[in-house]
């Protein structure tokens, strides 16, 4: 397969760029002709920034995964599509070509038919990182039934809001999955989940370590049983279903500043031709590359670059089960000499986990391979970028630190590997139809180099959000209204004086913790969950490893005795979050106080809060306009 649009050096990404601001119906609708269509489209955008209101390819019918399955069988049937690594080294990887992953997708598109899934319908994936879960999705998407996959470190409660808050009919699950030396119970959770909420009337069961589970009669159904009755009774596979260009492909839920994390709904045909474009550019893929993109699928990295981007591409996609540190620190390294993997994307926290074990692990590690690297999620600092870049891809594999969000669907600003310049802990240069702003915080745009700002996006691009489930209202107010008439990302960014871009972190009330997004209002959500807790106060501090760690105030209804009770108030607080969250939410520490600073209209300064998590103690500024500013020394005294 060929990419006509990829771009070859730096001129052609300057006129490409400034082809793509001057005429995007010209340069998109010539770029969407690749892709396999049943109905062209009447106009290729509308967009109206005020009322979020944004259409791509008007009139336009396909299937994603006839673009990302059957248009390659005839060219590339034999090659891998999937290759498998599972968690344990010891046990053999899998591969399945494309042939064969068209196959297990059509026959399972049956099943979901058969059981009855009908377009439109929602589906929440709840599973490990194996192969049926990518099955499971594209199955969806073959149906037109709108995917959701939760990642498999949330908890009951975080399923079942999921499910409630999309009216979902079906839970696709497997038993138990796979996670460094331990077996983590899927199933068992699911079935927590669904005594709190009553839409599902199917859960489709894989099963994957083996472990016993309970099957509800009339709702569990197997997996392997409910295939196995397609081919006996030999049902035919359904025909794939021909969607509008802005029918919804999936729905993915990803937290903001408030309390309820947000149902962040991407359409079918902008969302795929993005996820090609910036997949075939960025990476620089060529024919037959491995691409090892080592997200999890329960995150838009997953989504858009193990699945959707490198398949529309006819690449191999490389899928890995475990954690980067088990059975020990050099795994990364054996997957990529074991499977020749010539594109590594990871996070930076990962890097950053890695580089304490030193140079050792890499030892002996055959990387030649390696021709590109990636990074994403969180801003990388210098030391891990050069790290990155002297021991993995000693010198020679350019980095794409990569900029972009679950919202945006694919990657908006970074450099192009081996064509645009990289600059450490820069994310560089806008895609090509990206056009960034940096507003100050009076909506003033921020001309010129060297300025810093708030990062919003000023015109339409494929791939950019369509609503929030179920609340058209909300998407409005969180991304459209801060700036009016612009994308406001909620990040922070610098350009500098070669106009390159460097994201800065946050700027609202979410964290950033090991490259997860959370927002400090769930997570103090959850802590006023436990009956001992009368409030609390949660904001983020620097972390060597996770770049974000979680530091939480807690208000408690009764006075602490001594450090043995505070530890175990501690240990019963972390088994909250965990139960209402999932562990990633877990703060780093908890400090007992009996007030928070705050303002006469009651709100938290967590300004301050944040200082002294940081301990820049003497630098706290006025805490004059505060209720009570005897609190602050009391907090600074027990400081963490
Ligand atoms: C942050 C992940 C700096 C940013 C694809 C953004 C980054 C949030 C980078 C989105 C990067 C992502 N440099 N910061 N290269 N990439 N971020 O929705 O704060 O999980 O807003 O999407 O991660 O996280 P999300």
């Amino acid at each position: 397969m060929k990419y006509p649009y990829q771009i070859q050096n730096l001129d052609q990404y300057y006129s490409d760029y400034q082809k793509s601001i001057e005429n995007p119906d010209e340069f998109w609708g010539s770029i969407a002709e690749h892709f396999e269509w049943h109905e062209t489209w009447n106009s290729v955008v509308h967009s109206d920034f005020l009322t979020a209101k944004t259409i791509w390819f008007e009139g336009a019918k396909l299937n994603i995964t006839e673009n990302c399955l059957d248009r390659h069988l005839e060219e590339r049937g034999n090659q891998p599509a999937i290759v498998f690594e599972p968690n344990d080294p010891n046990k053999p990887s899998q591969t399945l070509t494309y042939q064969e992953l068209y196959d297990r997708v059509a026959e399972f598109s049956t099943v979901l038919t058969n059981i009855g899934i009908q377009k439109s319908d929602r589906v929440c994936i709840y599973m490990g990182m194996i192969p049926e879960l990518a099955i499971a999705v594209l199955a969806c998407a073959r149906i037109g039934a709108i995917h959701s996959v939760i990642f498999g470190g949330f908890s009951a409660q975080s399923i079942a809001d999921r499910v409630i808050d999309a009216q979902a009919s079906c839970i696709i699950t497997c038993d138990g999955a796979y996670r460094g030396n331990k077996e983590i119970p899927l199933k068992p959770v699911v079935d927590q989940a669904l005594k709190l909420c009553d839409t599902v009337s199917e859960v489709v069961v894989f099963k994957h370590t083996g472990t016993t589970v309970n099957m509800t009669k009339g709702r569990d159904l197997w997996w392997h049983e409910q295939v196995n009755e397609i081919i006996e009774v030999g049902i035919p596979w359904e025909e794939p279903e021909r969607v509008d260009a802005e029918d919804p492909l999936f729905i993915l839920y990803t937290s903001g500043s408030t309390g309820k994390p947000k149902g962040v709904v991407h359409s079918t045909a902008g969302y795929m031709v993005w996820a090609n474009y910036t997949f075939v550019n960025v990476f620089q893929y060529q024919p037959k590359q491995v691409h090892f993109c080592t997200a999890d699928i329960g995150w838009i990295t997953g989504h858009t670059y193990i699945l959707y981007g490198p398949l529309s591409a006819g690449a191999t996609t490389l899928m890995f089960e475990g954690i980067p540190t088990w059975p020990d620190a050099g795994r990364f390294w054996d997957i990529c000499q074991k499977h020749s993997v010539d594109i590594l994307y990871t996070a930076p926290t990962a890097i950053r986990s890695l580089m304490v074990f030193g140079d050792e692990p890499l030892k002996n590690k055959d990387l030649r391979h390696l021709k590109v690297l990636g990074t994403v999620g969180e801003p990388i600092n210098e030391e891990a970028w050069h790290w990155y870049d002297d021991k993995v891809g000693k010198n020679n594999a350019p980095i794409v630190d990569t900029w972009w969000q679950t919202e945006t669907g694919g990657i908006m600003i970074s450099n192009l590997a081996g064509i645009t310049p990289s600059k450490p802990s820069f994310a560089t240069l806008p895609l090509p139809g990206i056009f960034p702003v940096l507003m100050d915080e009076n909506g003033k745009i921020l001309e010129g180099n060297s300025v810093s700002g708030n990062l919003c996006i000023a015109k339409p691009w494929p791939g950019m959000i369509r609503t929030t489930f179920g609340d058209h209202q909300r998407c409005i107010d969180t991304y459209f209204s801060a700036y009016k008439g612009y994308y406001f990302t909620g990040d922070g960014c610098l350009r500098d004086e070669d106009g390159l871009y460097r994201i800065t972190g946050r700027v609202d009330d979410v964290l950033n913790v090991s490259g997860h997004r959370i927002g400090t209002a769930e997570v103090e959500n959850a802590i006023n969950m436990n009956p001992l807790v009368v409030e609390s106060a949660v904001v983020g501090f620097s972390h060597d490893i996770k770049g974000q760690g979680i530091y939480a105030y807690v208000i408690l209804n009764k006075e602490i005795a001594d450090e043995e009770m505070a530890s175990n108030l501690r240990i019963q607080i972390l088994r909250t979050v965990s139960e209402v969250i999932g562990p990633i939410a877990k703060p780093d520490k908890i400090q007992f106080v009996t007030g928070l600073p705050k303002t006469r209209s009651g709100k938290i300064m967590r300004r301050i809060l944040r200082k002294i998590a940081e301990g820049e103690l003497n630098s706290l500024g006025d805490t004059s306009t505060l209720l009570d500013p005897s609190v602050v020394e009391s907090i600074k005294l027990s400081r963490m």
